[in-house]
């Protein structure tokens, strides 16, 4: 669901990372409303936030008035986070001011409030600073960072604000239920790639959105996540474990040695069912071949169907099917044969063609098991992602 995000800054060098950070709450669907300071203003312009947050940016408790508007925003957000707050910002809010449009904001709300300090590391380490931080937590807000690192001039230590991904990462599971805590999740992601000669492959059209998303979503419910990933053309999420693999051989392998110890197994990757049966090592030249030409493929080991016969009990292992045929209950009877032959606990059908599933954000799947009632959830892969890993505690 997407949610009334209100990004605060006050007026740091790190005000030009906070661009990410409403940039990263944009691209995951939500509505974000900045409120910089006038000082946040001295380094990043009005017309950034405006662009970046795709949304008006009010910056005077004097506009507005007739919508009350120095209340209103505060009263109406899900989250708020203020990146970077400052040491004079930290001050601010723990006394309680409400001289400026960020002040009455968070006097006026009631929705969870994340801090991402970024100052000196002397200024981070005043007793003023630490208790004015003592004051906040006890009142139950929350902060992220900050990190040690290089700092605006020559030094280096403590009190860098934390990274755009990371803010946003925390922000959001500070709402999101730890339904996963304790979790470990495996998941693949992305299309295998087969080579025929050192320069060509065979490979599909899958952008590997779907896997990242369902690794951000795990991440969130508090998993431990494992991202196996094969060509994957969207960033990979912070906070995960990465392992890069290319072919269906490669990723095989790298999902067999991590099963042991992971209780729940996501297959997303769309894996070749095909390879070269063998491995020209040249380029192959278009003088050395007849006019109509076919390679000889063999089979790729069927990793859903492996991990189901060495799946342990206790462990939770989903399919995804990609469909391009047939009516809505061909598919699914399609969707049920894979579920048993793969010996797998659900299966999530999607529907791939030329205009829809692959890379698009919108996508619709059906996620079937063994009952005969299955359940169809449609959205963006991000809330998608995250109403599946809802439902798994059901299975
Ligand atoms: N899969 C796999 N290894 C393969 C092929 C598929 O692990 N060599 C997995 C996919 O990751 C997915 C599930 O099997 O989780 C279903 O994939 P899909 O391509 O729909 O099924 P296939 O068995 O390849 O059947 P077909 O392409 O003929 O529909």
């Amino acid at each position: 669901m997407p949610l009334r995000v209100i990004v605060g800054v006050a007026g740091g060098i790190a005000a030009y990372k906070a661009v990410s950070v409403v940039r990263e709450f944009v691209r995951r669907g939500h509505h974000v409303t900045v409120i910089p300071t006038g000082s946040a203003l001295k380094f990043v312009g009005l017309p950034t936030w405006e662009a970046i947050s795709r949304n008006p940016v009010p910056t005077d408790l004097f506009e507005g008035v007739a919508e009350v508007r120095h209340v209103a925003l505060g009263q109406q957000a899900n989250l708020i986070v203020v990146c970077p707050a400052t040491a004079h910002t930290l001050a601010s809010i723990a006394g309680g001011f409400a001289g400026d449009l960020l002040g009455t904001t968070l006097l006026a709300a009631t929705a969870p409030l994340v801090l991402a300090p970024a100052m000196h590391t002397e200024m981070w380490e005043n007793p003023a600073v630490q208790a004015n931080v003592e004051t906040l937590r006890q009142r139950g807000v929350l902060f992220v960072g900050p990190d040690s690192g290089p700092l605006t001039g020559d030094d280096s230590g403590v009190g860098r604000m934390s990274e755009p991904e990371t803010i946003v990462n925390f922000a959001l599971s500070s709402l999101t239920p730890q339904s996963l805590e304790g979790k470990r999740v495996l998941i693949s992601a992305g299309g295998t790639r087969e080579p025929l000669d050192p320069v060509r492959y065979l490979g599909n059209r899958s952008s590997g959105a779907m896997g990242v998303a369902l690794a951000e979503a795990a991440r969130l419910r508090g998993a431990h996540v494992t991202l196996v990933h094969s060509h994957v053309e969207v960033p990979l999420p912070h906070g995960v474990d990465t392992v890069a693999v290319s072919t269906a051989q490669d990723m095989l392998a790298a999902m067999a040695a991590a099963q042991p110890t992971h209780d729940i197994i996501l297959m997303a990757a769309a894996v070749a069912d095909w390879r070269a049966r063998t491995l020209s090592p040249q380029k192959l030249r278009k003088a050395d071949q007849p006019e109509y030409w076919t390679p000889e493929l063999e089979r790729t080991p069927d990793i859903l169907a492996q991990l189901g016969e060495t799946k342990t009990t206790g462990q939770l292992l989903v399919g995804f099917a990609a469909e391009t045929d047939g009516d809505a209950s061909q598919r699914e009877s399609n969707a049920r044969m894979k579920l048993k032959a793969k010996k797998s606990d659900a299966l999530v059908l999607n529907l791939v063609g030329d205009q829809v599933g692959f890379g698009e954000v919108e996508t619709a799947v059906t996620l079937i098991t063994a009952s005969p009632q299955s359940l169809t959830f449609e959205g963006t892969k991000s809330s998608v992602a995250g109403r599946l890993l809802d439902a798994l505690p059901e299975l």
